[in-house]
């Protein structure tokens, strides 16, 4: 997958995203904006399609992790499905024009409304994540004169050793049905509403190394075993989730070539289990995390006996990984010759008015950067836009997408309006 700075690259000393500048983007679309690289997003997907070639298989893509409706129109058109959390993310993956039957309703607590909603188009699936779930989604089909495709998400208990925020597999987590409640559930006989014809995992995110997932394969695969045996007949496919990590600073990740060889040897034509199963992915970071960054200009450095402070004009609103989860963003001038020469320790914040709306801690930046220079946040293609809040009454970035020399822009700046505009005030 793309390296935080392979779409990005200084070109005559300005950082560019693929053939554009970023300081023309600055320029006209102002600060802070997020910025893709089209190529940066197919190119992680066509790596997966590559590696899973010959294998019945579905990419979809988390739109949790970025879900600009250009963005997914991308995507869609080059193929991928998508995996929904939500009746949004579903009407965002029909606007944007994905096939609904490479649509993965994911989720782990669905409303009523929402499930009548996936029922209403011919959705890939469902991955349903608890009994009672299952027994509505059943009944409410049923209801409707149909039968859902469903993957029971099956929780290995296997740990992705990553943030606590964002491992999802262990038996502590909310997610997914333990080995014993599945045994249980399918020993009842009151879901003619669905057909229970996959299984899906997800152990988390911003995964770096590939044991976890041979854990989890290994244990999925005998808990296939165990289903098939009770239900009498054969599984259709295995839903393996998404997690693979993605460098932001200097972590080394498998490789999309070895993640794949991974899946292929567990669940490949040459495997004991012969191929027999279509495989879904659920990939988010791993196609959109390097695929953008959020450009930002610096206001003020306020300069201390210890460290300075960078003020810049994006906040924690805009992108709150970094308050959220204590995540790295690398953060680089956009003109390279502002971060040449001595460097001096720095807090990089923004504006929101929380001691937590702090990107980098004692970070070295260069004595040169001052209030003025555009900065990058790297790595800001997945989770950044799409967890962006109003906080501050701060309207969010815009974005824009780049193909080589052309760009558009693909969401405009949120104005005052927009943030008062549902409030009922009289
Ligand atoms: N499928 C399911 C069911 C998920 O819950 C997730 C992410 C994905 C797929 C995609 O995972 P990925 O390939 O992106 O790792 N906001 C956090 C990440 C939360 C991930 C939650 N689930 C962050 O900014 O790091």
């Amino acid at each position: 997958m793309p390296k935080p700075l392979e779409y990005f690259t200084y070109r005559d000393g300005i950082l560019s995203a693929e053939e554009v500048a970023l300081t023309e983007l600055a320029e006209k679309f102002g600060t802070p904006t997020y910025v893709y690289s089209k190529e940066a997003f197919l190119a992680p997907l066509r790596d997966l399609e590559r590696g899973l070639a010959g294998l019945d298989h579905l990419v979809c893509f988390a739109v949790k992790a970025n879900s600009n409706l250009s963005v997914l129109k991308l995507l869609a058109e080059a193929g991928a499905g998508m995996d929904l959390v939500s009746g949004g993310e579903l009407r965002r993956a029909l606007r944007a024009g994905a096939d609904p039957g490479k649509l993965v309703f994911s989720g782990v607590g669905k409303s009523l409304a929402e499930i009548d909603e996936g029922l209403a188009h011919p959705l890939h699936s469902f991955n349903v994540e608890s009994v009672v779930e299952l027994k509505l989604l059943s009944d409410r089909a049923k209801a409707a004169g149909k039968r859902a495709r469903v993957a029971l998400r099956f929780n290995p208990d296997v740990d992705p050793k990553t943030h606590p925020y964002i491992s999802t597999g262990l038996k502590k987590n909310k997610f997914g049905l333990q080995r014993a409640e599945i045994l249980a559930l399918l020993k009842r006989h009151e879901f003619a509403g669905v057909r229970i014809a996959g299984l899906s995992i997800h152990i988390g995110s911003q995964i770096l190394s590939l044991s976890p997932f041979e854990d989890a394969f290994k244990k999925t695969k005998r808990m296939v075993g165990e289903i098939e045996s009770i239900l009498g007949s054969p599984l259709e496919f295995l839903d393996l989730g998404g997690g693979l990590g993605i460098p932001y600073r200097n972590e080394k990740p498998p490789s999309i070539e070895a993640y794949t060889k991974l899946i292929r040897k567990h669940f490949g034509p040459k495997s004991e289990i012969d191929g027999r199963y279509r495989i879904l992915l659920e990939p988010g970071r791993t196609i959109a995390g390097n695929s953008g960054v959020l450009l930002s200009r610096v206001l003020y450095r306020k300069p201390r006996k210890t460290k300075d402070f960078v003020i810049v004009d994006a906040g924690m609103n805009d992108l709150v990984r970094p308050a959220l989860y204590g995540s790295y963003h690398e953060i680089v001038p956009v003109e390279a010759a502002r971060g040449k020469g001595k460097r001096r320790k720095c807090d990089v914040v923004g504006p929101v008015c929380e001691s937590s709306d702090c990107f980098a801690s004692d970070r070295p930046l260069a004595d040169r950067i001052e209030g003025g220079d555009l900065v990058a946040f790297l790595s800001a293609g997945a989770y950044g836009m799409s967890m962006a809040s109003q906080y501050n009454t701060r309207g969010r970035p815009a974005e824009v997408l780049v193909d080589g020399e052309g760009y558009r822009l693909i969401r405009k700046r949120e104005t005052f309006e927009d943030l008062i505009g549902s409030e009922v005030f009289r």
